[in-house]
């Protein structure tokens, strides 16, 4: 029987019977490799071919009491988890290479160790020297972590068998290698097996495992999107290069909430907690100067200002450029649209640059007010009132419509001494902030308020 062939994209992960240059899915060039079929082997036959055994089934009252968690003491790290690290739990921290997984993860299993986790840190990338070596300019010399170098999945299995230990964390996943899957190390089919092997053994021997994966813009090494599935946490790890701080966001959590974030500064001694992060997001901003908002966000369940900066000049070019950092560019298309349509105030001609400070992202559409606030003010060359906090979500017709958490915001800007707000009229009245607070029901009237006529 000829053999068939099948095809996987490293980027997305999906597959195809033939090659191409270019993936149909997702669009990036060159990364369609041949994998072999999933199954391969004489034990694959059909399923339907030799009976199971019968799965034993539970009803939903069974009492099931919260899982012990364990907490690291990384308080940052902690909340991202949901509250500790869940007994046979699969995590996968993703990230740009550089940005400091394995620094994260150095740290964290220590911190795991020194909670009583007997803990096995196994490195892919690196040889076990260089991770004591960072280890001591950690100061963690001294924790009670397993090291090895390894990439063999076989051995590392057998390993851990032996070990037993109530941690595990393996960087990388693009580096493990099972030797029963015939492509190369990276590839989306090796990838795909060593997280299943990895977190069908954690599931089954009561250790949790912590999977650090690349995620490259080029998409040469298989993105770890083709294992979220099969993990029950997957957090990543940004940040901008050039910045120091570094955000840890869970995008999916199966034992707390997703869209919470942990906030880090990257220093020469690895990654310190920061505890108040909108004093470190606002701590570059200097006089009030137009174009310059500061929005009071929420993160998960923690509330975050964060400054957005406009600038709007004349365009030489026939397109204006529209650019933008650390918001989403369509949105910012949408806000333009409105305040043309709706306010009469047209941005044609103009560049229209807009940048969130630090290197944040922002995603939030409460966002959307301070956004136009910064557009409005770097279009009329005025400075808004100094210690005032914007935020809204605008609609189409120009009404600013309530945010959740309204309350959350206010105090935190309260907090970092800012003493007036602008938010959207409607929603939950909010317990006394000490604010001067100025609720608005559509954008024109916060444009005829804060501008003028406009
Ligand atoms: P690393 O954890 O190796 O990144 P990743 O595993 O995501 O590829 O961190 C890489 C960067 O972090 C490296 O450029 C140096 C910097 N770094 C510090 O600034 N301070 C430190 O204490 C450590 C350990 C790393
Ligand atoms: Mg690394």
């Amino acid at each position: 029987m000829a053999k068939s062939n099948s095809f996987s994209c490293n980027a997305c992960g999906a597959s195809f019977n033939k090659w191409s240059g270019r993936c149909d899915a997702c669009g990036a060039w060159n990364t369609i490799v041949e994998e072999a079929p999933l199954s391969a082997g004489p034990a694959s036959k059909s399923l339907g071919g030799r009976r199971g055994s019968p799965i034993r089934l539970t009803d939903l009252a069974t009492e099931e009491a919260p899982p012990p968690r364990t907490n690291s003491g990384i308080s940052e790290l902690d909340r991202v988890l949901g509250g500790g690290l869940v007994p046979s739990s699969a995590i996968l921290v993703g990230g740009d290479p550089g940005i400091g997984k394995s620094t994260l993860l150095l740290q964290a299993a220590a911190r795991f160790a020194q909670a009583g986790l007997k803990t096995i840190y196994v490195s892919g990338e690196e040889a076990s020297a260089q991770v004591r070596m960072r280890a001591q300019r950690l100061g963690l010399a001294d924790a009670p972590v397993q090291l090895a170098a390894a990439t063999n999945l076989r051995d590392i299995l057998t390993t851990l068998e032996a070990e037993k230990p109530q941690l595990a964390v393996i960087d990388s996943i693009q580096t493990m290698w099972a030797d029963n899957v015939e492509s190369a190390p990276g590839s989306v089919s090796q990838v795909r097996a060593a997280a299943h092997e990895l977190t069908t053994f954690a599931k089954t021997r009561n250790m949790s495992v912590i999977l650090v994966g690349h995620v490259t813009k080029d998409g040469q090494i298989a993105g770890p999107r083709v294992v979220e599935h099969m993990v029950d946490t997957v957090l990543y790890f940004e940040g901008e290069r050039g910045h120091q701080f570094r955000i840890l966001r869970a995008v999916k959590n199966r034992f707390g909430p997703a869209d919470e974030i942990g906030v880090f500064e990257m220093t020469g001694g690895g990654l310190a907690e920061v505890m108040n992060p909108s004093a470190l997001f606002l701590s570059e901003r200097g006089q009030p100067s137009p174009g310059s908002v500061v929005f009071a966000g929420v993160e998960g369940t923690r509330p975050l200002l964060v400054e957005f900066q406009a600038l709007v000049a004349p365009s030489p070019h026939s397109q204006p450029r529209r650019s933008v950092v650390g918001w989403d560019g369509g949105r910012l298309a949408m806000i333009l649209a409105v305040l043309e349509a709706r306010c009469g105030i047209p941005f044609t001609g103009l560049d229209v640059y807009l940048n969130v400070a630090g290197g944040m992202k922002v995603t939030e559409p409460a966002a959307d007010l301070a956004v136009a606030a910064a557009l409005l003010s770097a279009r009329e060359d005025a400075a808004l009132p100094a210690e005032t906090v914007i935020f809204g979500e605008i609609s189409l017709s120009g009404a600013l419509r309530p945010v959740s958490q309204t309350e959350n915001r206010l105090k935190e800007a309260q907090k970092l001494g800012f003493t007036a707000a602008i938010a959207p009229a409607g929603g939950k009245p909010g317990a006394d902030s000490g604010l001067t607070l100025t609720r608005m029901g559509d954008l024109t009237a916060f444009v005829g308020e804060v501008f003028g006529a406009g």
